[in-house]
């Protein structure tokens, strides 16, 4: 089974209006060459989505939310529900991020209605795992993201979890510059799609993308992109610059 990488950048809490839509025309024309071989999105703050959604209007990229509220509507002061990123020509929301675990208390069973409420305004969700330092030190990363997996998958049917995309992000590698070695992240690609496998099928999980986040740049990706279980990337610093970005994209197998 062939999966179509899918590399996708999340630009966090980073750009004004003016600078996403600049970033954005990079972005588009830099990667336009890859229309057909490579899944390509971007993950603009929530201030910046309506405006790039004109900007990638007719190209090959697609546009992602970094996170959305379980509800449809109501009094959640200073939340943004998936039918209005819908609305908005949102394509994937990343859910599950280990900042918003970390910062904002978010818990296995919060993304689980999270990826329910996507799903159900009909956007794509991207889930995201990973151990901490302390917990691959210790031995757990397996059974973290285990847990982590399950709990954010758990209730949806096989039909719907082949077009999930599950991110593996060990946090001691997100914007530190250290990248998890192919072969750790591998083993944990493997396992995680084991897991999709158990959770539903052989079949779905084989369709199933698995991302690979933690400092991925341009002389990293392509060691990484080569592994049989890794399948994309989740791109934070590297993403904000369009040339840095688009040698990601091209790196892809
Ligand atoms: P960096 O690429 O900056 O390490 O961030 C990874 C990440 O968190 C993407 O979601």
């Amino acid at each position: 089974m062939t999966r179509r990488p899918f590399i996708a950048g999340n630009w966090k809490m980073n750009k004004t209006v003016a600078e996403a839509l600049a970033l954005a025309r990079e972005v588009r024309n830099a990667v336009s060459q890859v229309r057909e071989r490579v899944e390509v999105a971007i993950a603009p703050p929530f201030t910046a989505l309506h405006p790039v959604a004109k900007v990638l209007e007719d190209s090959n990229v697609a546009l992602a939310a970094q996170n959305c509220h379980a509800s449809e509507s109501g009094a959640f002061t200073g939340e943004v529900s998936a039918p209005m990123l819908k609305e908005l020509g949102v394509t994937w929301v990343i859910l599950g991020h280990s900042e918003r675990r970390q910062f904002f208390g978010e818990t296995d069973a919060g993304v689980n209605r999270k990826v329910a409420a996507v799903l159900k305004a009909g956007l794509k969700p991207i889930v995201c795992v990973g151990e901490t330092l302390e917990e691959r030190e210790a031995g757990k990363t397996l059974t973290v993201v285990e847990t982590q997996l399950k709990g954010a998958l758990q209730g949806f049917s096989a039909a719907e979890g082949a077009g999930f995309v599950v991110a593996y992000e060990p946090v001691w590698a997100i914007g530190t510059g250290k990248t998890a070695t192919s072969r750790q992240a591998q083993e944990v690609h493997a396992h995680l799609r084991a897991l999709l496998a158990g959770v539903w099928n052989q079949e779905t999980a084989a369709q199933v993308r698995i991302q690979y986040g933690g400092s991925v740049k341009a002389d990293n990706a392509a060691e990484l992109l080569g592994q049989a279980d890794i399948d994309g990337a989740l791109v934070g610093g590297a993403s904000l610059k369009a040339n840095d970005f688009a040698a990601i994209v091209k790196a892809a197998p």
